[in-house]
């Protein structure tokens, strides 16, 4: 089978003959910046867990094209043969990492090509899935530009805007959720204060969304995330801006560990908080945040991760879950691609689906 795909300029694409799926290995941000090709299930499912490519619509785009290489690794003529085949590559990425929707979501978006089109021969299915993997990619690059411009709407010039962990070019296509609007701002000429928390334990904020702001030449200052309320009661933030993993039907938002104390923080100071992402991120199957499943980590991320010497003794217990959930009853707005939805957002986000649709 021969493929021909113009790589996107982006931080995930595809090979020109579609057998490799390349990401920017975002481990080793931001001293190398290096882009690593991903072959093989197994090199998919590290790549995934150990977030060498991540933030959710990003692992989404990683899981589509994945899924397309996998899929011309498939040796049968025998259409019902090879959904029984996709589908095994299907749950074993799936299993990758636990709490971003949008890793299913695409997931569920490539099967659906096959099992929708096991009339026709197998080498057409595959060329069926090199194109959806491309419109997975394609279409993140539009919705980040339209949250951009939302987001855009809800602050001005001048404004110090806070941050979490990393919502910006890095974990998304071109613009990113949280950052784009601070982005596209910025080619308006105008000019944000951006306070970006440093994110522990695996220091998104500090490795990625410091180095993203800096290299495109916004105002970033880098804070330890225990510095939130210092800057706030400061009167130097506007607002806060962070991306999300997963929206329930309510509203509750999981996104990085932490953000559900920044939203607190900003209640009690009088700061809006937005979350911005896209309708793929919202998952109407989960009726409140109790119905997310939170991933857990590996303890030495607190213990020894980023540390010259271990911080603890090997045996000492830690907790270690990767998200948390915000309270609907301390989020602002939601912005997504199709507008900024406010409480009572049961109706508001089961509105936007019927207007998506
Ligand atoms: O564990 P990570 O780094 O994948 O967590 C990422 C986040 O929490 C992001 O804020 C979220 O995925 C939104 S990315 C646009």
């Amino acid at each position: 089978m021969r493929f021909h795909f113009e790589p996107l300029a982006e931080n995930v694409y595809l090979s020109e003959d579609g057998s490799k799926v390349f990401i920017i290995d975002q481990t080793l941000l931001p001293n190398v910046s290096k882009v690593i090709a991903l072959q093989t299930a197994e090199e998919i499912y590290e790549a995934i867990f150990q977030l060498r490519v991540r933030g959710a619509p990003a692992i989404g785009i990683c899981a589509g094209y994945g899924m397309f290489v996998l899929a011309q690794q498939i040796r049968t003529e025998d259409p019902q043969e090879f959904l029984t085949q996709f589908r095994k590559y299907k749950e074993y990425l799936n299993s990758s990492r636990p709490t971003a929707v949008n890793l299913s979501w695409a997931l569920t978006r490539m099967e659906g090509v096959v099992t929708a089109n096991l009339s026709r021969p197998v080498e057409e299915i595959v060329r069926l899935l090199g194109e959806e993997a491309v419109k997975i990619q394609q279409e993140d690059i539009q919705m980040c530009r339209a949250i951009s411009e939302y987001g855009l709407s809800l602050i001005h010039d001048g404004d110090g805007i806070l941050t979490h962990c990393n919502a910006g070019p890095l974990a998304t296509s071109r613009y990113g959720t949280a950052l784009g609007p601070l982005f596209l701002g910025k080619e308006r000429g105008m000019n944000f204060r951006v306070f970006a928390d440093e994110t522990r334990p695996l220091l998104q904020g500090a490795r990625l969304t410091s180095y993203e702001l800096q290299k495109g030449g916004l105002d970033v200052t880098l804070i330890c995330d225990n510095m939130a309320s210092i800057v706030m009661k400061n009167g130097w933030i506007n607002a806060c801006f962070v991306g999300c993993d997963r929206v329930a039907a309510n509203g509750d938002a999981a996104n990085k560990i932490g953000t559900s104390g920044v939203a607190i923080l900003a209640k009690h100071y009088g700061i809006p908080f937005y979350v911005l992402g896209p309708t793929s991120t919202i998952d109407l199957s989960c009726k409140t945040g109790d119905d997310i499943e939170i991933e857990l980590r590996n303890p030495d991320e607190i213990r020894s991760k980023f540390y010259q010497e271990p911080m603890a003794l090997p045996e000492v217990k830690c907790y270690n879950p990767a998200f948390d959930v915000t309270d609907h009853t301390l989020i602002s707005g939601i912005v997504t691609e199709h507008g900024v939805c406010r409480a009572p957002y049961e109706q508001s986000l089961a509105a936007l689906f019927e207007k998506a649709i």
